[in-house]
């Protein structure tokens, strides 16, 4: 198998990490591999707080009930309308940040580091106490935290390829479908109706 395809089969997700700390270096290098991430019209919509503190990470662990790992490091990954580079975030920055946090979960494999995604936005009740517990401003949303360690644990490399879930060109028609017509192609004055004048 190529190399850089493996690194995409290998990334899993592991949760159980040794006491070994991760280096300054490597959480610079995951946030590079963060942030080289498409973004629409390249709006940026993000913000990181990296978190190696103990105590910060035993609140997070003790207050959010899916993120009861142990780990050395964590990367909150935040979409951020204070920073953002034009108003493509406003619709966009989940899509965003989550191609970010994909990158840094498949840079943290590339390094033989482990690293699990730990969800947050849209949840209110996680999101609230991830800003309360990194004391975050206005402007900026916990999207997600990343764990990240030395792996304590191995899981095997997986493609989870599902040939049932690809079509491919067109559904077929069936006749029965209603809600798309044939020439979905919208005039101008459509357009304007939808969300694309907020950009
Ligand atoms: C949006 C999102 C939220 C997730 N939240 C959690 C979580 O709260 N706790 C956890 O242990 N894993 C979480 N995961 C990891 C998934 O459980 C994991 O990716 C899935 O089981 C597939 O396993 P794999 O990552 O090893 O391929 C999350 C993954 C995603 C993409």
């Amino acid at each position: 198998m190529n190399d850089f395809l493996d690194v995409f089969y290998r990334r899993r997700s592991i949760r159980k990490f040794t006491e070994e700390s991760v280096s300054r270096e490597d959480l610079i290098a995951l946030l590079k591999a963060g942030m080289s991430g498409p973004s629409a019209m390249n709006a940026k919509p993000w913000e990181f707080v990296v978190i190696t503190e103990k105590a910060i990470l035993t609140k997070l662990r003790k207050n959010l009930m899916f993120a009861k790992m142990v780990a050395p490091a964590a990367i909150c990954v935040l979409g951020s309308k204070r920073l953002q580079a034009n108003k493509g975030g406003d619709l966009f920055w989940v899509q965003d940040c989550s191609a970010a946090t994909e990158n840094i979960l498949l840079a943290a494999t590339a390094m033989g580091l482990g690293a699990v995604w730990i969800g947050i936005h849209p949840v209110h009740i996680f999101e609230r106490q991830v800003k309360s517990i990194l004391n975050l401003p206005n402007g900026v949303t916990p999207l997600n935290l990343i764990m990240i360690g030395h792996p304590a644990e191995e899981k095997d490399a997986r493609t989870q390829y599902d040939a049932t879930r690809v079509h491919w060109g067109a559904f077929p028609r069936t006749g029965k479908d209603e809600t798309i017509e044939e020439d979905a192609v919208l005039d101008d004055e459509e357009k304007s109706e939808h969300d694309l004048h907020d950009l």
